[in-house]
């Protein structure tokens, strides 16, 4: 998808820019607990710096209703100094009123080139929730240029996102290019077989994903909820598990393709991981006691997925497999995980995508083996169902 690159732009010395980052990340009594999507955004900032611009940084944190100091950025604009190695200003607010843009365009007149200010987490204000126009034009006259680096958001329709390139010549930032040029590569022509792995909650954005990869993918191996869901599907007994009901038909229609690979055995146990046992998917499989669910994949599942995973040249991941945070149901996942890097350090490209399943990619050490962690979870979802984002629409050529 050819969209407007910042490299593009000439001349950009002493010119007011704003980014849209996203720094929606963990945050534990003040301090970021991962800063891996900020670490994402040092190169569009560094290059944004060493061209003398003034940098706006603008971004959301978690999903507040209103003003949340417990979802300020503060401790993001603190690790982003540490990064950095430079002070940054915070321009931080109790209150949402016009004043915070008119008093924040002070701030950034008195600014020395290469100087970063970050506004207050955007999703304070009602209008950027809501999608209003207004809040894009304050945001657009704070600034000269506007830059998107926030792969993550793209697929909402907000001020923030979509609406201040109505008003402002608009670019991507280098990680926003290097996320899509590399997605859109994978889904246009991958190197075959192109096998993809998809796990996690949440059945109802998974739906799409599957439909749109069913004819571009070689094989689609499945985890998770919507492998639980076929097993509901088919008239298994699942116990207390987790299913998404409401797609019933969709799942057993397109589970039940040759090129989808489900799971032969699962690990069937209590939510504390006490009482676990593996169970083969055969005439006896029944769980009848609510309090025993399905918690991860088995081990003749793992073995059956790694047979796919060390044939591709392609693979792409979203998803776990099952509730990793608990022990022993982590063991299918990382199993996965090490399978994934094994195969992507070797001859396949490997992109994973999804928040939980970038954090186990890091628990496991497995990084740089990967050859793109995306940013993006729900956005990575809705690339990968052929969707439109808005956030990228309003950056095409
Ligand atoms: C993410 O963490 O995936 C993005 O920041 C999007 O967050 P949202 O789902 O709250 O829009």
């Amino acid at each position: 998808m050819p969209i407007r690159s910042i490299k593009d732009v000439k001349n950009l010395a002493g010119k007011h820019v704003l980014v849209r980052v996203d720094f929606n990340a963990p945050v534990k009594k003040g301090k970021v607990e991962d800063d891996f999507k900020i670490q994402k955004t040092l190169p569009t900032i560094r290059y944004l710096l060493s061209k003398g611009v003034k940098l706006i940084l603008v971004s959301h944190l978690g999903r507040p209703q209103g003003v949340d100091v417990k979802l300020n950025l503060k401790p993001v604009a603190k690790q982003l100094e540490k990064l950095l190695g430079k002070s940054i200003q915070y321009h931080s607010t109790k209150i949402v009123t016009r004043s915070y843009f008119e008093k924040t365009k002070v701030a950034i007149e008195k600014m020395k080139p290469g100087e970063v200010i970050m506004l207050e987490n955007i999703r304070f204000f009602s209008e950027e929730r809501e999608n209003k126009d207004s809040l894009a034009q304050e945001l657009a006259g704070l600034a000269d240029i506007f830059v998107s680096d926030c792969f993550g958001v793209t697929h909402h329709p907000a001020p923030s996102i979509s609406g201040v390139t109505k008003y402002l010549p608009s670019y991507a930032g280098l990680l926003l290019l290097e996320e899509i040029t590399i997605l859109s590569e994978v889904m246009k022509k991958p190197q075959r077989p192109l096998v993809v792995v998809l796990g996690g909650a949440k059945v109802e954005t998974k739906i799409p994903v599957l439909k749109y990869l069913l004819p571009r993918a070689d094989y689609i191996l499945v985890g998770g909820q919507i492998a639980t869901t076929y097993l509901w599907a088919k008239g298994y007994s699942v116990g207390g598990s987790r299913v998404g009901e409401a797609w019933q038909g969709d799942i057993l229609r397109y589970c039940s393709k040759k090129k989808v690979i489900v799971p032969v055995d699962f690990v069937v146990g209590t939510k504390d991981g006490k009482k676990t046992r593996v169970m083969e998917v055969n005439s006896l499989f029944k769980i009848t006691d609510s309090r025993f669910s399905v918690y991860d994949i088995g081990p003749l599942t793992v073995r059956l997925f790694a047979h796919y995973i060390k044939q591709a040249r392609t693979l792409v991941w979203n998803g776990a497999m099952g509730m990793f945070e608990q022990h022993p149901y982590e063991f299918g996942t990382f199993a996965l995980a090490d399978l994934f890097a094994a195969r992507s350090r070797g001859r396949a490209f490997g992109v994973v995508g999804g928040g939980e399943t970038g954090e186990v990619i890091q628990q496991r050490g497995l990084i740089e083996q990967i050859d793109l962690i995306s940013t993006g979870g729900g956005a990575m979802l809705e690339f990968l169902s052929g969707k439109k984002l808005p956030g990228l629409e309003a950056l095409k050529k």
